[in-house]
């Protein structure tokens, strides 16, 4: 068997072992080691970080992730890299919090309990472990469901459950015209009583506790599932920070949970709930927000003028995402108060290499 190589990484100084044929971000997962990451396969570009030592030969990934240049200046995707010799790597936005807070990666066995139409394209799920898993809120899961034709589909999705329910985890699921695993929702693979194997925890967009300054969450579409999480989490925690919540959505048929949100509303004044509706279709039946969620996410920060002093949760399509980043930046947030997942679908982007 070939021999398994170190990776080193800077400015942290933590060390640990890559086996022959392993992905550095998987090897860091076995051992309990939270690096930087999102998709895990090349699309997100949130693994990425410069190569100083070693060498490493890189799996198929998209160019939106890396470019050539960049590429080409010794940057590398930990999700896509195979060491070829002992390597020594510099990351970029190191969070100090992500390595203090890392839970192993485990695989467990689940039954899907619950199903229920959420939207006509919008679905929840329940599955059952057969053991606990912890996890923070705002995380996410690898689950594999198995087709009626025996064919097996793993794909990521975010907890929407708070961490304390660890055995029982809740899931909200978009149906995409022609989505391999999503197409499952309402032909078989995914049925009640069907077996799956869910892996994880995964993602390092959970939710920071003792922070100053208002708490500012935007999801979209199935978005909704681990900002759901984090603010029901926060409630529960007892924090006493302001909070933002930003929806967006095409028609007031794409809104859930509204029952729910009301409720909890009621209950937390400090918590202020803002849909917003890109196709409201002006027929005056929506009063509420209309156009892009980073739009209005615009304005109200603008209102708020708070400059940077708050923490940002956003989980959805990439578009909404990379429209966000900007916005976020102009009105004064760093980085560091900056937390998202971008829910990439595996043929999204072009192949790299
Ligand atoms: C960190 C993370 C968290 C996530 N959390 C959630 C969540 O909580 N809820 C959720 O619903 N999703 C979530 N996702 C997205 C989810 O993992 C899947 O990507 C999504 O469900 C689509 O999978 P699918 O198999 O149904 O579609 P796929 O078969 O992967 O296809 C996706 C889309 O691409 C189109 N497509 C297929 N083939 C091609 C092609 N060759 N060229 C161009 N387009 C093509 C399909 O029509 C479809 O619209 C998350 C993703 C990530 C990375
Ligand atoms: S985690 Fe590596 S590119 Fe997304």
């Amino acid at each position: 068997m070939a021999d398994a190589h170190k990776v080193r990484l800077e400015p942290v100084g933590v060390e640990f072992e890559v086996e022959h044929g392993e992905t550095v971000l998987n090897a860091a997962f076995r051992q309990g080691i939270a690096l930087p990451h999102g998709c895990k396969e090349g699309q997100c570009s949130a693994c990425k970080c410069v190569l100083l030592e070693g060498e490493v030969d890189m799996l198929k990934y998209s160019t939106f992730a890396l470019n050539d240049m960049e590429k080409d200046s010794g940057h590398i995707l930990l999700c896509r890299s195979i060491a070829y010799s002992d390597m020594e790597v510099e990351l970029l936005n190191y969070d100090e919090e992500l390595l203090a807070k890392a839970i192993a990666v485990k695989t467990f066995k689940g039954r899907i309990s619950h199903k229920e139409n959420l939207t006509h394209d919008i679905r929840g799920i329940e599955i059952e472990l057969s053991s606990p898993m912890k996890f923070w809120a705002g995380q996410y899961v690898d689950i594999t469901v198995t087709t009626e034709k025996g064919e097996t589909i793993t794909r990521s999705f975010s907890m929407a459950n708070t961490p304390d329910q660890t055995q029982k985890l809740s899931f909200i699921i978009k149906k995409y015209p022609e989505g391999k695993f999503s197409g499952e929702l309402d032909s078989g693979g995914i049925r009640v009583g069907a077996e799956v194997s869910v892996v994880g925890p995964y993602g390092t967009c959970f939710r920071r506790e003792d922070r100053e300054g208002p708490l500012v969450l935007v999801g979209a579409g199935s978005g909704m599932s681990p900002v759901w999480s984090i603010l029901n989490d926060h409630v529960r925690s007892g924090e006493k920070r302001a909070v933002y919540f930003f929806y967006g959505a095409r028609t007031p048929d794409d809104l859930f949970y509204l029952d729910r949100i009301a409720d909890l509303v009621s209950g937390h004044p400090d918590v202020k709930f803002i849909p917003v509706l890109s196709h409201a279709d002006g027929n005056g039946a929506w009063d509420g927000e209309r156009g892009f969620v980073h739009q209005t996410v615009d304005a109200v920060l603008k209102q708020l003028a708070i400059d940077g002093a708050g923490d940002v949760y956003a989980c959805g399509p990439p578009p909404m995402i990379d429209a966000l980043q900007p916005v976020l930046f102009m009105n004064g947030f760093e980085t560091e108060r900056i937390f998202f997942d971008k829910f990439t679908t595996s043929s999204g982007g072009k192949p790299g290499h």
